[in-house]
C-alpha cells in the first residue's frame, strides 16, 4: 500500500496540545462534589417515585392491591395499569432501524397488565419523599395468572435461530469449506465456550429527573444518547421533540447502560405528568439489576485447524446470545474472528435465541468482549498444541488484506504492540511448559491475548464562536460520562485556532445544543474530531478574509428535521465507499501475569501491560485511563462477574453488590498502557476511538494465564476457584 492511495488526514494545524496529558476540566468539579448528577437536581415540591417490580416472569396480572400503600400518609400517588395515562406504543431499539425507536423494551408500561418477564415494573408509587415511596412500594400486592416461561438459556440453545442480516450487524460469513479442512487439518482444537450474562453497575444509579411545564418537558437524565431519549419521550407522551428537553451534564458512568431508554426514564415522566410536580426516580441498585439490560449470555463454538508449521487452515466460530421477547438485539460475538487471522476456509455463524426475560443490551464492546475470550484462548491452545509460542503463532498468522472481505487495512498495527509489550512485559522470561513457574505458594502465569475494535465516526453537528479577544466557545449536546471528552476537544480547538487551552469553553451534554451522536461504539471522539476540524477551518478562513470582526462563528451540521435529514442522507453517500474500501479498527496487546494460590484456587492478576493502537492520541491521559477503566471491566468479566438467573423462575437471584462482584480495588493490579500514537490515515484527525478496545482480549490473556500457571483451560467465565482446583489437584506438582 503505497501513501498516495490514502486520504491523507486534515492535520492542519500544528499539534502542541492534542496529546498532551491534561487534566479533565471536569474533574474539579467532580472530586469536590459540586457536579450535579441527574439525581440531585433541586426542586420546590419534588416528589419522589418508587417501582413495583414483578415476581413472574411471565403472564397476567389479575389484581393489585394498593389500599395499604395508599393508605399511608405522604404518598401522593399510587399509578398501575388500572389508572394510569394511555401511552402511545414505541416498539424496541432494533438493528435494522438504529436512528429509530431508542426504547430499550418495546413493552406497554403500566398501560397494560401482559408481564414479560421476572422484575418488569408494573406499579408505581410517588410520595412526599424517597422514604415513603419505598415503604409504600413494598407494600402493594400484586396477583397473577402465571404462563409458562421459557427462561433457561442453556436448554434453550437448541432453539436458537439465526440472526437476521442487519445494517453493521451480519449474522456471519463463509469461505471455503471450514468443516471439510478442519476435520484434515494436521492440528485441530475444536472447544465450547460459555459466557454468563452481566449486569451494568455504573457507580451512578440509573435516575431521571422529570419536570412539566404544561405541554414542556425538562429532564434531567444521565444518558449516551441525548437525541435518543429527547425523540423516545417525545412520541410515547405524544408531543413535540421541540417540547421536550435533556439536561445530560454528568453522567456516571456509561459503558453501554445509557445508550438506549430504560423503563426508569418513562416512569419518571409518567409520575411527573400524573401528579403535577417535578418527580425524582432514582432506581435502587436492585432495580438497575430488573431493568437495565445488559451483556448477553453465550454459548460459543471455536475450532481451528493449522498446518504442522502453525499456519491456520480453517477456523469455525459460532454464538449463541440471548434476546428478550420485547427487545434486545444481536451480538457481534464472531465479528473479531473475521478479522485477526488470514485462513482459506472459515464459517462464522451467530444465531440468537428468545427468552421471557430483560432483553440483552450493549454492554462494553458487546460481542467482540466474549467473542475474543472464545477466539483468543484457543489461538493459545493451537500454539502449545504446535510448540509454538503464541504471539509467534500469531505473526506467523498476521493478514496482508483483511482475511474475509479482502479489504484493506486503514491501519494495522499489531505487531508493532506486540513487540513493545513482549519488551516492556518481558515475555522472553515465561517458561512455555504450564505450571512450571512459581513465587512461594504460588503459581504463576503469564498470558496474552489481542485487542480488537471496529472504528467508524456518525454525524456531529457543533458551532463555534470565536471572540475578537481570542477566546472560543464550542457548543455541542455530546456526552461527558468521564471519558474526558470535553478536555480532549478543547485541545482540538486549541491547536486548530492556534489558542491557549484556557481560552476554549466546551459546552455539552444539553438538548439544547447542537445534536451530538450517541455516545457508544467508540464513535463520539472521532466524529467530533471530524465536525472541530470542519469548523475551525471555516473560522480560520472567515478570520483571514475579515480581520477585525468583534466574533466570529461557523456551524456544520443543522438541526432542523430537513436539515438534518439532508445531512444524514450526504453523509451515508459518503461513508459507504469509505466502509467498502477500508476495514478500519483499534487494536492492542494485552499482556498479564496471574497468580493462582496452589492450595486454594485463588486468583490474582499480579500484572498488566497494554499496547495498543488507537491512531492519534487525544490526551494521553484519559486515553490511558479510558483503557485501564476496559481492562478492570475485562477482569470482571474474567473473574467476577455474573448475573445469576434461577432457571425455574427467570428471576436474578444475585441483584446487589454484595452477590453481584464487580472487582474492587484489591482485585486490580497496576496497569501499565502504552499507545502507538501514530495517526490512522483515513479517520478524521488520526483518531480511532478508545472507549470499547480496552476490553477485548483481557478475558482470553487471563485464561491463558490461568492455563499457564495451573495447567487447566477454563472455557467458561467467569473463572472462578471451583473451575480451577479440582482438576487441577490431579495433576501431579
Ligand atoms: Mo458502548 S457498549 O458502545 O457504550
Amino acid at each position: 500500500m503505497t501513501l498516495t492511495e490514502l486520504r491523507v488526514p486534515e492535520q492542519t494545524t500544528a499539534r502542541k496540545l492534542v496529546g498532551q496529558p491534561l487534566d479533565r476540566v471536569d474533574g474539579g468539579v467532580k472530586t469536590t462534589g459540586r457536579a450535579r448528577y441527574s439525581a440531585e437536581y433541586p426542586f420546590a415540591e419534588l416528589a419522589h417515585a418508587a417501582v413495583v417490580y414483578s415476581t413472574i416472569a411471565r403472564g397476567r396480572i389479575t389484581a393489585i392491591d394498593t389500599r395499604s400503600a395508599e393508605a399511608l400518609p405522604g404518598v401522593i400517588a399510587v399509578i398501575t395499569h388500572l389508572n394510569a395515562p394511555k401511552l402511545r406504543h414505541t416498539g424496541a431499539w432494533n438493528t435494522r432501524n438504529p436512528l429509530g425507536s431508542s426504547d430499550g423494551i418495546g413493552v406497554d408500561f403500566l398501560n397494560t397488565d401482559r408481564i414479560h418477564w421476572n422484575g418488569q415494573p408494573l406499579a408505581l408509587v410517588v410520595g412526599d419523599t424517597l422514604d415513603i415511596a419505598r415503604d409504600a412500594a413494598d407494600r402493594i400486592r400484586v396477583n397473577y395468572t402465571e404462563e409458562p416461561a421459557v427462561v433457561d438459556f442453556l436448554a434453550e440453545q437448541l432453539h436458537a435461530v439465526e440472526q437476521p442480516n442487519a445494517l453493521l450487524f451480519e449474522p456471519g460469513a463463509n469461505k471455503g469449506h471450514a468443516d471439510s479442512a478442519l476435520a484434515s487439518a494436521a492440528v485441530q482444537v475444536d472447544n465450547i465456550f460459555t459466557t454468563a450474562p452481566q449486569t451494568h453497575n455504573a457507580m451512578e444509579l440509573h435516575a431521571t429527573t422529570a419536570v412539566w411545564d404544561g405541554d414542556r418537558l425538562t429532564v434531567y437524565e444521565g444518558t449516551q444518547w441525548i437525541d435518543g431519549v429527547q425523540g423516545m419521550l417525545a412520541r410515547k407522551f405524544n408531543i413535540s421533540a421541540r417540547n421536550v428537553r435533556i439536561v445530560s451534564k454528568f453522567v456516571g458512568g456509561g459503558f453501554g447502560s445509557r445508550f438506549l431508554v430504560w423503563p426508569g426514564t418513562m416512569l419518571a415522566v409518567l409520575a411527573a405528568r400524573v401528579v403535577q410536580r417535578p418527580v425524582r426516580l432514582m432506581l435502587t441498585r436492585e432495580g438497575v439489576f430488573r431493568t437495565v439490560g445488559g451483556r448477553t449470555p453465550t454459548i460459543q463454538r471455536l475450532a481451528l485447524g493449522a498446518t504442522p508449521d502453525g499456519r491456520l487452515s480453517s477456523l469455525i466460530h459460532t454464538s449463541v446470545t440471548e434476546l428478550g421477547h420485547l427487545g434486545g438485539h444481536p451480538e457481534q460475538v464472531t465479528w473479531i474472528s473475521q478479522h485477526l487471522y488470514p485462513t482459506p476456509n472459515l464459517q462464522a455463524q451467530q444465531s440468537q435465541v428468545r427468552l421471557d426475560w430483560l432483553p440483552n443490551s450493549t454492554m462494553r464492546a458487546p460481542g467482540e468482549a466474549v467473542g475474543s475470550f472464545a477466539l483468543e484462548s484457543s489461538i493459545d491452545e493451537l500454539a502449545e498444541r504446535l510448540g509454538i509460542d503464541p504471539i509467534d503463532l500469531r505473526m506467523r498468522n498476521e493478514p496482508d488484506r483483511d482475511p474475509v472481505s479482502g479489504k484493506r487495512f486503514s491501519h494495522r498495527r499489531l505487531r508493532e504492540t506486540y513487540a513493545l509489550g513482549a519488551k516492556v512485559f518481558g515475555w522472553s522470561d515465561r517458561v512455555a511448559a504450564p505450571r512450571s513457574m512459581r513465587r512461594g505458594t504460588m503459581l504463576v502465569g503469564y498470558g496474552v491475548a489481542t485487542a480488537y475494535h471496529p472504528a467508524m465516526t456518525l454525524l456531529a453537528n457543533v458551532t463555534v464562536k470565536l471572540d475578537a479577544d481570542g477566546h472560543a466557545l464550542v457548543r455541542c449536546g455530546f456526552h461527558e460520562m468521564g471519558m474526558g471528552g470535553a478536555t480532549a476537544y478543547a485541545q482540538i480547538v486549541a491547536d486548530q485556532l492556534s489558542l491557549p487551552f484556557d481560552a476554549i469553553t466546551v459546552e455539552y451534554g444539553d438538548s439544547e445544543l447542537p445534536t451530538a451522536p450517541l455516545a457508544g461504539g467508540s464513535v463520539q471522539s472521532a466524529s467530533m474530531s471530524a465536525s472541530l476540524i470542519a469548523v475551525c477551518a471555516d473560522l480560520r478562513r472567515q478570520r483571514q478574509r475579515h480581520p477585525h470582526q468583534p466574533q466570529y462563528e461557523a456551524r456544520v451540521g443543522s438541526d432542523t428535521g430537513l436539515g438534518r435529514a439532508a445531512n444524514i442522507a450526504k453523509f451515508i453517500a459518503s461513508a459507504i465507499p469509505d466502509q467498502r474500501r477500508w476495514t478500519k479498527a483499534a487494536a492492542g496487546a494485552q499482556f498479564c501475569e496471574v497468580h493462582v494460590d496452589a492450595d486454594t484456587g485463588e486468583m490474582r492478576v499480579a500484572r498488566w501491560v497494554g499496547v495498543f493502537d488507537i491512531g492519534t492520541v487525544l490526551n494521553a491521559k484519559t486515553a490511558a485511563s479510558q483503557l485501564r477503566g476496559g481492562i478492570v471491566m475485562g477482569i470482571g468479566l474474567a473473574l467476577t462477574e455474573e448475573t445469576q438467573v434461577d432457571p425455574r423462575s427467570g428471576r436474578i437471584v444475585n441483584a446487589n453488590l454484595a452477590e453481584y462482584h464487580v472487582p474492587t480495588h484489591a482485585d486490580v493490579p497496576s496497569i501499565e498502557i502504552h499507545c502507538l500514537d501514530d495517526p490512522d490515515p483515513t479517520m478524521p484527525l488520526g483518531v480511532l476511538g478508545t472507549g470499547e478496545v480496552g476490553i477485548v482480549g483481557v478475558a482470553a490473556a487471563i485464561a491463558n494465564a490461568v492455563y499457564h500457571a495451573t495447567g487447566v483451560r477454563v472455557r467458561q467465565l467467569p473463572i472462578t476457584l471451583d473451575t480451577v482446583l479440582p482438576s487441577y489437584h490431579a495433576l501431579p506438582v
